[in-house]
């Protein structure tokens, strides 16, 4: 494969002028079965290079592992791209901001208290030196370098609006060429932030979606040769639980993204397909209030989150037509859609009854967090005894991120962090009643300093005013369900649980689950973790890829939080993700 350099006016590709006519497609948001046909449009709208970040949490969810199989198979999408004849743009962080959970960084580093992500601190830097000992090697041979199809890498990910510790930086570079990555290093940051993100020696490239004249001209002021790159061109946004669904005219991101061509700049789109925050991978913000990504990262691209075309698809092959030769391949058709009504959820096994079930608790004086408890995503069930009857004022110094309270299994109601609820007043009805929160993990935070985000109950717990001692902590990382005991119901059980039913079907195709009537959960499919779904929007429906269907009978798995209207989901043949507008 040509190797990339960079020239004082653009790149040069084997010693031939080069533009790089990028797009993100993260191969862990997407089903692998799909990657190849992504991919495939990918160079259909005139892309001849693809990026992606490399979700470190993913990737080595326990220290010491490194995982490589199945959804996150890396060097399988890598050899995929090469085989479309797309080029690479690697971005293994070790930070990926990208709405994902903690920005890609792995929970575990959280277990060590005062540690400090993203800088020189001994702790940290170790982690990141073991991990990219093992990665590093396992990508070498996929560098153009040595035939492969990686052109270029970058160093962490906009540095510049996180830190100023230039030393980390230079270690990572540093690491990145011990290990052998000889090909064009460079960051990438908001135009603000290019001097404290930059690297002398390093190629720096802006992101921005709008204003391109002006930032491209900060760019060239900040670093007066070299190619002209925006790593991150924002044609879409991505959606909060509880706000609207973003969207950005077509015609607006092409007008921008003509202007970023015609002055000879090369562009990776972020994102050409956002796919999908499967499972409990999500990312969250916090700038005063938290705020969780949604399961969606359709991100208003130019393929749907189910790979569909839209307007953007277009529009954006037409602008680059203008300055580069596209294929000449019709517009892709959208994939075929189930749908199916009512399919019904006639049985259930009670969340609080069967947590046993599903893994063991650990007894201690104070409610353990989940990083003290190992345990990346999901729920962790806190037990205790109330001290005596009567009212009582509960108090919880850090719930994140959202508290179900139970006395004697009977909800008792719900202290958000998003809310900056610290305390609920509720009656005990006997001395040693039981009494348990419910906290889910919502998402780490993914930008800025939240993203020393620690999970479950992150301080002391208060009953009128005296700490509440005694405490059982209970993972609850809903990797395996088959535990359960699912008995049949007739009417919906009291207090979080899990709905199971079977959908029969002919042939397997995508589709939507649609949780109307239903409050706030997870969803499965075939053992699938489809992701959170929420009524309070915006998204209502869940992408279900149709790979993780069967032609024949498929398992239906709902974990309802609070209650639901029906015993029954549909699938829909078209997405919802919500309202647009206020
Ligand atoms: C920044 C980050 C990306 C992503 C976008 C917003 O540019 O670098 O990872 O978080 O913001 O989608």
């Amino acid at each position: 494969m040509p190797e990339l350099q960079t020239a004082a006016d653009g790149f040069l590709l084997d010693g031939e002028p080069f533009r790089i006519l990028s797009g993100a497609l993260h191969y862990f948001r997407v089903h692998p079965d799909h990657w190849q046909d992504r991919l495939r449009k990918a160079r259909g709208m005139g892309l001849n290079t693809v990026d992606t970040y490399i979700p470190w949490n993913l990737h080595e969810p326990v220290r010491g592992s490194l995982r490589m199989a199945g959804g996150i198979d890396l060097p399988r999408f890598l050899d995929l791209a090469a085989a479309e004849g797309l080029h690479v743009l690697l971005r293994p962080g070790p930070y990926i901001c990208g709405e994902w959970e903690g920005g890609g960084l792995p929970s575990w580093l959280l277990a060590e208290p005062g540690v400090r992500l993203r800088s020189t601190d001994p702790r940290y830097l170790d982690a990141v030196d073991d991990y990219f000992g093992r990665l590093l090697p396992l990508l070498d041979p996929y560098l153009s370098t040595r035939g492969g199809p990686v052109i270029a890498v970058q160093v962490e990910n906009e540095y510049g609006a996180y830190g100023d510790d230039r030393d980390y930086l230079e270690h990572l570079a540093g690491l990145l060429r011990r290990h052998g990555v000889d090909v064009p290093l460079f960051t990438c940051d908001q135009p603000g932030d290019l001097a404290r993100g930059g690297l002398p020696g390093v190629l720096a490239t802006v992101n921005f979606g709008s204003g391109a004249d002006g930032n491209l001209a900060l760019l060239r002021a900040h670093q007066p040769q070299g190619p002209l790159m925006v790593t991150e061109f924002w044609n879409g946004w991505f959606d909060r639980w509880g706000g609207i669904h973003t969207t950005r005219p077509a015609a607006d991101a092409a007008a921008q993204l003509d202007t970023v061509l015609a002055a000879g700049a090369s562009v990776s789109f972020y994102m050409f397909h956002g796919g999908t925050n499967f499972g409990f991978t999500n990312g969250a913000n916090d700038k005063h209030t938290y705020r969780a990504t949604v399961t969606s990262y359709d991100y208003d691209a130019p393929l749907t989150e189910a790979g569909d075309p839209t307007p953007k698809y277009a529009a954006f092959r037409e602008v680059i037509a203008r300055h580069a030769p596209v294929p000449d391949m019709p517009l892709p058709a959208p994939s075929k859609k189930l749908n199916v009504l009512d399919v019904r959820l006639p049985q259930s096994a009670p969340l609080l009854a069967a947590a046993g079930l599903l893994g063991p608790g650990v007894s201690a004086e104070r409610p353990r967090t989940m990083e003290e408890l190992g345990q990346d995503f999901g729920f962790v069930l806190y037990s205790a005894a109330l001290p005596a009857a009567g009212p009582v004022t509960l108090e919880v110094d850090g719930v994140a991120d959202r508290a179900q309270v139970f006395v004697e299994g009977q909800p008792a109601g719900v202290l958000e962090r998003e809310s900056h609820h610290r305390a609920l007043a509720f009656t005990s009805p006997a001395p040693g009643a039981r009494l348990d929160l419910l906290v889910e993990n919502q998402g780490r935070v993914n930008y800025g300093q939240g993203i020393h985000d620690r999970k479950g109950i992150l301080g002391d717990v208060r009953v009128n005013g005296r700490r509440l001692q005694e405490w059982t902590s209970r993972p609850l990382d809903l990797a395996d369900l088959a535990p359960l005991a699912f008995g049949r119901t007739d009417a919906p059980p009291v207090g979080p649980a899990f709905h199971r039913g079977v959908l029969a079907l002919e042939e397997a195709a995508d589709t939507y689950l649609d949780l109307t009537g239903w409050t706030k959960g997870n969803a499965w499919i075939n053992g699938f973790h489809l992701g959170r779904y929420w009524s309070r929007g915006p998204q209502s429906r869940l992408y279900v890829p149709g790979p993780v269907l069967r032609a024949g009978d498929n398992e239906i798995v709902v974990l309802e939080l609070h209650a639901t209207t029906r015993m029954s989901v549909d699938l829909r043949d078209t997405p919802d993700l919500g309202p647009t507008e206020e």
